[in-house]
């Protein structure tokens, strides 16, 4: 079976969190942005959450205007959150679901029983040339839903996988490949993300038809230790490694 080259986005939301702490100018995501890609990363993925409380509409205006690799907007299905996107015109638009409460996005995206709602979302997108994406569980039904939607790319979310351990995890790998191979089949490119870490990473990279991972979250407070150069070059090692 052909390999497709795994492409690693990272996810730079964390840096403005720190700097939004103290309110002011540092630490700069954009500056992390332009690290992580001089180390290696394909792409760079920024949340712009509807309450603001990391990346901010600044942010986003100077990302999509100043990067080298390709911006990756996640974003609620909403018309502000799509008139932004309109605007900026990323290179892709994963869509997730939001809750205000969540410390972080919590699960997928119903794509099944929210469809009418989808819908326009994503033929605004595509009209635009954004690459879509829907961020939802491992799931056969959810992706029968984005081959519905018309969406050319899912992102499954890994966050049951890096909290699981042993088989429970081995199984919830195995819903993971079988969702990416159904997806793949179906002319969707499969991307994962969430929760990734340095030792949780190998099993997802070496799913043969992912072509992209987001990681944030773990590679942020990584750099506190190791600079970000370092924490972005070893997981873009490990991931070479598992595939
Ligand atoms: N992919 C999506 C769609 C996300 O919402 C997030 C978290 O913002 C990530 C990937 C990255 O997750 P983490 O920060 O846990 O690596």
């Amino acid at each position: 079976m052909s390999v497709t080259p795994l492409r690693l986005g990272v996810n730079i939301d964390h840096v403005a969190t720190v700097r939004n702490a103290r309110g002011g100018d540092y630490p700069d995501p954009v500056r992390a942005a332009e690290l992580a890609a001089a180390a290696g990363a394909d792409g760079i993925t920024a949340h712009l959450r509807e309450d603001r409380r990391h990346i901010t509409d600044e942010d986003i205006r100077r990302l999509a205007e100043g990067l080298d690799i390709p911006l990756n907007l996640e974003m609620a299905a909403t018309d502000e959150m799509l008139s932004i996107a309109l605007r900026h015109t990323p290179h892709a638009a994963c869509i997730v679901p939001e809750k205000r409460e969540e410390r972080t996005t919590e699960g997928g995206l119903d794509a099944a029983g929210g469809h009418n709602h989808l819908a326009p979302f994503v033929a605004e997108l595509r009209n635009a040339n954004i690459r879509v994406s829907l961020f939802i569980e491992p799931d056969p039904a959810q992706v029968e839903a984005a081959i519905h939607l018309g969406a050319p790319v899912v992102e499954f979310h890994t966050g049951r996988f890096a909290h699981l351990e042993g088989e429970a995890q081995a199984v919830e790998l195995r819903r993971i490949a079988d969702a990416a191979a159904l997806a793949a089949k179906n002319g969707i490119e499969p991307h994962a993300g969430h929760g990734l870490t340095f030792d949780n990473v190998s099993p997802i990279a070496a799913i043969p038809q992912l072509a992209e991972l987001n990681i944030g979250h773990f590679l942020i407070g990584e750099a506190i230790f190791t600079g970000l150069e370092a924490s972005v070059k070893k997981m873009r090692e490990l991931m070479d490694l598992a595939r």
